[in-house]
């Protein structure tokens, strides 16, 4: 029986520019660690110590708490749980730090109680933790940071795998600010055009077909958002100025990550990368807006248990 576990779980680009709330992917980096530790107070969960965020460590308030509950009630309570986080991402990034946390933490119950639910099955517990920090069971990040990959979470709740582009290198730009998502969302029309609609679409739909013809960079070339994105890159700092210096360093597509503040880059090679790394973080010191940068690639592997 095991005492303890150490989880590793992804952060996550939701929306991708053409799948708006069904869409997302995990990242090799950035991502968060959790410990989960088996107690003896049936039915118990403790948040014990939180690194690198400051959130609320009562397991009600907490979504790794609110999640692993769950998972843990549905299991009959069999012991209580302490938990660890060591948060890598903020809070309010458009990283998914909040499905990073469910993610983990109901991949770790499985693993600590030796549960052997699937990966899908674990999914409507993480969304009951991510619930709470969003207010809306999306799992456009949740399922992603659960399964890996590239994930489509459909209108009627269904999770489908779509093969990852394997040859894309992304860049993620995170201007230290919080934008809360119902702030992202507040901004977005009730109605959009017909002929937006229709355009995004195909968009879309060439989007998914290329990834299954394993073209990564028809796929990135499809990756246009004119129903969402268009509302919310006034709230991004400098969105224009960064979108032209990174499609001119060879980026093939870059929009918002999730509801932001992050920007997603995709370029389709390691050089172009770097030279997209390099001038948005020049434009980020010229502006003078503390920024964390990552240069990383689709995770195809979710949350894990890593001893
Ligand atoms: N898809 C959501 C949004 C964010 O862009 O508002 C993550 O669930």
């Amino acid at each position: 029986m095991k005492n303890q576990v150490r989880i590793w779980a992804p952060a996550t680009v939701a929306n991708l520019n053409v799948g708006f709330d069904a869409l997302g992917c995990a990242l090799n980096e950035p991502g968060e660690e959790l410990v989960i530790r088996r107690t003896e107070e049936a039915g118990m969960v403790r948040i014990v110590k939180i690194e690198g965020a400051d959130l609320d460590a009562t397991a009600e308030n907490n979504v790794a708490g609110v999640a692993a509950k769950s998972l843990l009630n549905a299991l009959g309570n069999p012991c209580g749980l302490e938990i660890e986080l060591i948060k890598k991402v903020k809070p309010g990034s458009g990283l998914g730090s909040s499905a990073s946390s469910a993610a983990g933490a109901v991949v770790g119950v499985n693993a600590l109680l030796e549960a052997g639910l699937r990966p899908d099955e674990l999914i409507p517990f993480a969304l009951d933790g991510e619930e709470l920090a969003s207010g809306a069971r999306h799992s456009d990040n949740v399922a992603p940071a659960v399964l890996g990959g590239l994930v489509l979470s459909g209108p009627d709740g269904s999770i489908k795998q779509i093969p990852a582009p394997r040859d894309w290198h992304l860049v993620l730009l995170h201007p230290q600010i919080t934008i809360r998502t119902s702030e992202a969302r507040a901004v977005l029309p009730e109605t959009v055009p017909l002929k937006d609609a229709v355009r995004q679409n195909a968009l879309f739909a060439t989007f998914i077909a290329a990834c299954f013809e394993g073209n990564g960079a028809e796929a990135a070339l499809n990756m246009d958002d004119l129903l969402v994105g268009p509302h919310r890159h006034g709230l991004i700092p400098h969105f224009k100025q960064m979108r032209e210096a990174s499609m001119e360093s060879g980026a093939r597509a870059m929009g918002i990550s999730g509801s932001g503040p992050s920007s997603f880059h995709i370029a389709m090679c390691r050089e172009d990368a770097h030279a997209i790394a390099s001038k948005l973080s020049e434009i980020m010191n010229v502006e003078a807006v503390p920024f964390e940068l990552y240069i990383t690639e689709i995770s195809l592997q979710g949350a894990r248990v890593i001893s």
